[in-house]
């Protein structure tokens, strides 16, 4: 179905009141293959959307949205040795939605990913993570349809070059493929990731290790310090976590010993961008309706009536102040679409 003049406000967590020129919701992959194959003319340039939980509009958007709405969730096959499910969803379906489906059927590998907003088919685009999880690891391939001639192609995890909040989706195939369904290989008898320090706090208080109270435990730690998209405008950390070579780390560390580090990659590690940009004086700050939230310095927050410009202005002044202080420059997770 194709629509005209989409006011976005509903269609991203910021919240912000843009207006897209042409909307295609993509119920199926049939449909999806139509399109692209080029049997119906539409407007370029695309952008897919998922539920709009990573972007930041700064204006409106000239051409179409590709909205995919592909639902269903369904166990693909059990592995011989039967301790895996290959358990796959459609594009559409809300993520959080699957793991409350994957944890009331007793199959672990994402309940430390609880509650993150957003639909499965941006999984992988993002390599979503929290808790010392990252859906890369329990992804084993990912369904999608060239946008320019309508082909199918499925990317098996190594194909997808998944890194931290990355992979060929964001990145060097970016906006090429519509991901219409990914296949993710969940435990049957799950061993649990309690390794943050925090959540195995919370999920102690709330009594036994289960698959239960590992989703429950997540879901309080974020509902504590996360802000309610449905309540207040946000996309989550506004900003990466930087990945610093060691020894800068350990310059830092010199001159402010109470900063939070943690192991990387041989050689690097990696920094807190929401201590940076807290130690900066940022938390609770305000920018008219833009701000800065008062329990998670990484999370940017529209009041109301902030303009995306006026939230990626504050961005840069706090990318500016963070670099003056610390010498690090922090990268944005989340994506800006439209004129700056
Ligand atoms: N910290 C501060 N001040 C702040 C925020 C954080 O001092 O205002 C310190 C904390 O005390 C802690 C460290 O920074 O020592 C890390 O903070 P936290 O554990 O809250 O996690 P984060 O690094 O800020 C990352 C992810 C989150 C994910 C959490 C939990 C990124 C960019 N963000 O945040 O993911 O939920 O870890 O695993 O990697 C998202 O991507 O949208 C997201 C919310």
């Amino acid at each position: 179905m194709n629509y005209k003049n989409i006011p976005l406000k509903k269609y991203n967590t910021f919240g912000l009141d843009y207006i897209a020129e042409y909307m295609i919701r993509v119920k199926t992959e049939k449909e999806a293959i139509a399109l692209f194959k080029g049997s119906a003319a539409w407007k370029k340039p695309h952008l897919i959307l998922g539920s709009g939980s990573n972007i930041l509009f700064t204006s409106d958007f000239k051409g179409t949205i590709l909205y995919p709405e592909i639902k269903g969730i369904k166990i693909e096959e059990q592995e011989p040795d039967n301790r895996n499910v290959i358990v796959s969803a459609g594009a559409g379906v809300n993520w959080d939605d699957f793991v409350a489906w994957s944890v009331n059927k007793g199959f672990g590998g994402i309940e430390n990913l609880s509650l993150i907003p957003g639909k499965v088919g941006a999984t992988p685009v993002q390599n979503i993570g929290a808790y010392g999880v990252e859906v890369k690891d329990r992804i084993v391939k990912v369904k999608t349809i060239n946008i320019n001639d309508g082909s199918r192609r499925v990317f098996n995890n190594h194909e997808c070059e998944f890194s931290y909040r990355n992979s060929i989706f964001k990145n060097r195939e970016k906006g090429k493929y519509l991901v219409t369904r990914v296949y993710y290989r969940l435990a049957i008898n799950p061993l649990l990731n309690l390794s943050y320090e925090s959540l195995k706090e919370e999920v102690n208080k709330l009594g036994a290790e289960t698959l239960i109270n590992v989703r429950q435990g997540v879901i309080n730690l974020r509902q504590n310090k996360l802000p309610d998209p449905e309540i207040i405008g946000n996309a989550g950390s506004f900003f990466k976590n930087p990945v610093v070579e060691s020894c800068v780390a350990l310059n830092l560390i010199n001159e402010f010993p109470d900063i939070p580090v943690y192991k990387d990659r041989e050689g690097y590690m990696k920094l807190a961008s929401g201590w940076l940009i807290e130690r900066c004086g940022w938390k609770g700050e305000r920018r008219g309706d833009a701000g800065v939230h008062n329990k998670q310095a990484l999370v940017l927050i529209n009041y109301g009536n902030a303009t995306g410009k006026e939230i990626y202005n504050l961005s840069e002044e706090i990318r500016k102040s963070v670099h003056g202080k610390f010498g690090i420059d922090l990268e944005r997770e989340v994506e800006i679409v439209g004129v700056i």
